[in-house]
């Protein structure tokens, strides 16, 4: 399964609708598929084979009903906070990483707590205050491994001057470090970059921290049990993206042969990937404006608040856009501007699209990941009701009430 076609968009729009599941208050919802969350658990299973178990980065989406249906296929949950640490907890997660570039003082304790949990150690010193603070968890050290993948400079996070990971320069030190930890550091951690397709580079910078872990386990044996490959399977969002996640896997396999033989238990931690095309947005047109011939600005309900990668990088995330009803076929050049009060709040300029009435639908597609999971208060705006649909259409969030963003600010 790759991205769902518009024509299924259409019917599930409908049915939505048809349901006693949306208010007149609801001029933006989002529709999440569960079955295209559950196709992609099945893919990476079988992709990677019984050597790896899976989390799923809970900041990519952390609806606590898509948790919990992760945890329910057995399935973990990747975490960038002790806050998320909590969510996962809450999902009864049976396997939870917790990666972070800033873990306090007080959450190393309180991880004390946490069952099945792997704490991925940002630096030698973060891995020496852990060492200290926590008895209970696997900890792993996370390695800069120094490759550029070709991602977007927001989305690469292992160049040199990357801020996560202790950097593979310093090997000499690292190798000192874990002989002497051995039996409590087991595992190694690297994650290079996001929604980018080059998994050879990919694959590279694995292939270092590998031998990395092999040159630790030459000098102490068993010390280096794990290899976490983190996430960063790009998700489709245009027509000939054509991204699977076993040919990634397959180039793993070239690679990193020590992967795939048991050599190494493995551990992943793809977000995006399982998300991004599970989810819709739809919003409805507030206004039309018409600024010179040829050009219109929608105006919607959702922009810069939903939307923040889109709207402060402009031009480098791209969803698909269509209109409902689409009774217009004359395109037109369009911007798409949200409600927010401020010049940057556009979820897209320079598209084609059908010319727009106000009233009609906008629907924004491929919104499952890294959209509604970074939600932004500027201009205290209602989050937006959230419906799922499993075996039936449900609630899966309710939008934000008046009293809940009041709330919020006191
Ligand atoms: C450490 C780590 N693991 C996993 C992920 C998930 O990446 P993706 O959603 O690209 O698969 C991220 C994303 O930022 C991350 O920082």
């Amino acid at each position: 399964m790759s991205r769902v076609d518009v024509h299924r968009i259409n019917q599930q729009f409908e049915k939505v609708r048809a349901s006693s599941l949306l208010d007149e208050i609801d001029t933006s919802f989002i529709y999440y598929d569960f079955s295209v969350l559950q196709n992609r658990v099945e893919q990476v299973s079988s992709a990677f084979g019984n050597a790896a178990r899976h989390t799923v980065a809970v900041k990519s989406n952390p609806l606590s009903k898509v948790l919990n249906f992760i945890t329910g296929m057995g399935f973990g949950l990747e975490c960038a906070s002790f806050e998320e640490v909590l969510l996962a907890q809450r999902a009864g997660a049976p396997l939870i990483a917790w990666d972070s570039p800033a873990k306090t003082h007080q959450e190393m304790i309180a991880s004390n707590e946490v069952d099945s949990l792997v704490i991925n150690a940002d630096s030698l010193r973060e891995l020496s205050e852990l060492l200290k603070l926590n008895r209970q968890a696997r900890i792993f050290l996370r390695i800069n491994p120094h490759t550029e993948t070709g991602a977007h400079a927001s989305m690469s996070v292992a160049g040199a001057r990357s801020k996560f990971g202790e950097s593979i320069a310093n090997r000499a030190q690292i190798i000192e470090t874990l002989v002497s930890a051995s039996g409590r550091v087991s595992g190694l951690h690297v994650h290079t970059s996001s929604q980018t397709a080059d998994y050879i580079r990919m694959a590279d910078a694995i292939r270092k921290v590998i031998d990395l872990a092999i040159e630790i386990n030459a000098i102490a044996p068993d010390t280096i049990r794990t290899i976490d490959i983190g996430g960063g399977f790009p998700a489709e969002y245009k027509a000939g993206d054509d991204f699977n996640i076993s040919s990634y896997a397959e180039a793993l396999r070239k690679a990193c042969p020590e992967l795939f033989d048991g050599s190494f238990e493995v551990l992943t931690e793809f977000g995006r990937y399982y998300h991004a095309n599970a989810a819709w947005t739809a919003t409805q047109v507030h206004d039309v404006k018409t600024t010179e011939p040829e050009h219109q600005v929608l105006i919607v309900h959702v922009g810069a608040d939903l939307f923040l990668r889109e709207a402060y990088n402009p031009g480098v995330w791209h969803h698909d856009m269509l209109l409902h009803p689409s009774v217009n076929s004359v395109l037109m050049n369009t911007d798409v501007g949200g409600p927010l009060c401020f010049g940057g709040d556009y979820i897209a300029k320079n598209i084609q699209l059908p010319k727009a009435t106000a009233g009609e639908w906008l629907i924004i597609q491929d919104t499952g990941a890294n959209s509604f999971a970074l939600w932004s208060r500027h201009c205290s705006r209602a989050f937006p009701k959230i419906i799922g649909e499993d075996s039936e259409l449900a609630i899966l969030r309710d939008r934000d009430s008046f009293e809940d963003i009041l709330n919020f600010w006191s």
